[in-house]
């Protein structure tokens, strides 16, 4: 089988905002206690955070983390967490059925971001409470002092303001799981005003609006229309949330899921520019992509978990998938797909970091480990910043019941920002073939091979583990570039990076 194609360096997509690459720790389950915030584990620094997690975050060179939720934003009360340890209440937390501590709040929680090397991505309640705590929550994050929110954080220890950029306005408004669930005309208000007073304390803040949960919703693409009908020109991007699973076992339909999500970004782009227009408006509205992942393994354990409670344990195990080789093709495919429309997509969220549908699991007291899908977004992440460019692939494709024409090899093309390297992120679909690639490089004057990197040869099934992590790349070999061609066998169901220097 053979794949050709082109890669031009006059035909680019767009630049790609670093936060493509941001992710999500949400007080849901193990992602703060246990995850983040250890105070008892060994490697725990001088706020309680394990220094080993910071490390493995750090490595991923996330550029942005959204926080503090996810559903539990929704009946959350900011002020919980803040303010003396021992003074802050347990609160019962209806969208996970667990006991919220509070001993991680806004102040740990922006410490550990700045050891972590991150910037923060803030969510506001609009499900149990609205524009008054948004107000006062930014006022208390933003401001630097003489007024009374400001002042109180600066009492709690923290003197310059942290000056955050990114505010979710909620978080999955038309769910019927969301405590405060609104219809698009309710939220599309709430929304609006809320955005108002916002931009009333600060012009230059970015702010996102909710669309749908998924595609799936009921009330999907109507919702983001009527949304932005009453938001356009108050927001700067609208938010979705996709997530993959493959219950059914098949692979091939598993792999081609990523024709869905393109579906959904092309649906919603058109929304945004069929607003725009009957606006008349100048400004542009992108899409923040803030929760996307595999989510599956784990439904089985935690529908057991969530119907035999009768508690409210505090940091309970939910949502712990364990991610398999077949997951580290998949999320390859999907940043491939937000990589192919970084000129809508400028903010994304791999849903979640630790723990929880996380890259990143640890073990209370003991180690912190790297699961199978790691590895693709580390490399997106650590090489994926620059240029996108536009691929002309020749490639052999197949069907499913849901897509006709799905290649066999899904490419990606980024030139990066910092040493101009063009960096090939490929994934071959093909369960039982090699593809024999063959690129023409037009404008990219001469390269060489600087890098390659492959996950290949594992059982689809195959995970990691705290004690073992067999699924993680190791060098490849074959590829070569020769008079402006790069040609090499991809191998069957394997991820690959490519990079080409000068
Ligand atoms: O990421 C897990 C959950 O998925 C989030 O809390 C919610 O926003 C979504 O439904």
């Amino acid at each position: 089988m053979r794949a050709v194609g082109t890669v031009h360096r006059d035909y680019k997509i767009s630049t790609i905002d670093p936060r493509l690459y941001g992710s999500f720790v949400e007080h849901l389950g193990r992602a703060v206690y246990t995850g983040i915030y250890e105070p008892d584990h060994p490697t725990a620094d001088e706020n309680g955070m394990r220094q080993d997690v910071i490390d493995l975050v750090r490595e991923l060179d996330v550029p942005v983390v959204r926080y503090p939720g996810g559903n539990f934003v929704s009946a959350y009360n900011w002020e919980d967490g803040i303010g003396p340890k021992e003074d802050r209440p347990v609160r019962l937390d209806l969208a996970w059925h667990t006991s919220e501590s509070n001993k991680v709040g806004i102040h740990e929680f922006a410490d550990w971001a700045k050891a972590a090397n991150t910037e923060m991505m803030l969510a506001v309640n609009l499900g149990s409470r609205g524009l008054d705590e948004a107000r006062a929550f930014l006022e208390y994050v933003n401001h630097p002092g003489g007024s009374y929110w400001s002042d109180l954080r600066r009492k709690n220890g923290r003197e310059e303001p942290w000056n955050v950029k990114l505010w979710c306005l909620g978080n999955e408004m038309d769910g019927p799981w969301q405590i405060g669930q609104k219809t698009a005309e309710e939220y599309g208000r709430v929304a609006f005003e809320t955005a108002k007073a916002m931009r009333a304390f600060d012009k230059s803040i970015e702010l996102v609006v909710c669309g749908s949960s998924s595609p799936k919703m009921p009330t999907y693409p109507a919702w983001e229309a009527t949304v932005l009908d009453y938001t356009y020109d108050s927001v700067d991007y609208i938010s979705l949330h996709m997530y993959f699973e493959n219950h059914a076992g098949d692979t091939a339909a598993y792999l081609a899921q990523n024709a869905r999500l393109d579906d959904y970004i092309e649906t919603i782009a058109s929304v945004i520019k069929v607003t725009k227009a009957k606006k008349r408006s100048k400004k542009d509205v992108y899409i923040s992509f803030d929760e996307w992942n595999v989510w599956y393994h784990s439904n089985e354990a935690d529908r057991k978990v969530l119907e035999g409670r009768d508690g409210w344990p505090h940091a309970p195990e939910l949502l712990e998938d364990i991610y398999n080789f077949e997951d580290v093709l998949q999320v390859g495919c999907i940043l491939n797909t937000f990589i192919r429309r970084a000129d809508v997509v400028k903010v994304g969220c791999l849903a979640q970091l630790v723990n929880v549908i996380a890259p990143i699991m640890t073990v209370p007291g003991g180690p912190a480990w790297r699961q199978t899908t790691y590895y693709p977004y580390l490399f997106a992440s650590r090489y994926g910043r620059g240029t996108s460019y536009q691929l002309s692939i020749d490639s052999p494709t197949y069907s499913t019941d849901f897509a006709e024409a799905v290649p066999y090899l899904d490419v990606s093309a980024v030139e990066s920002e910092t040493d101009g390297a063009l960096t090939l992120f490929i994934v071959n679909r093909h369960e039982t073939d090699a593809i024999s690639l063959d690129v023409a490089l037009e404008g990219f004057g001469t390269r060489k091979v600087i890098m390659d990197k492959v996950i290949v040869g594992h059982e689809l099934k195959a995970v990691n583990g705290p004690d073992k992590q067999p699924v993680a790349p190791v060098d490849g070999s074959g590829v070569t570039v020769e008079e402006g061609r790069l040609t090499g066998e991809i191998a069957p169901l394997s991820y690959r990076m490519i990079r080409l220097g000068q």
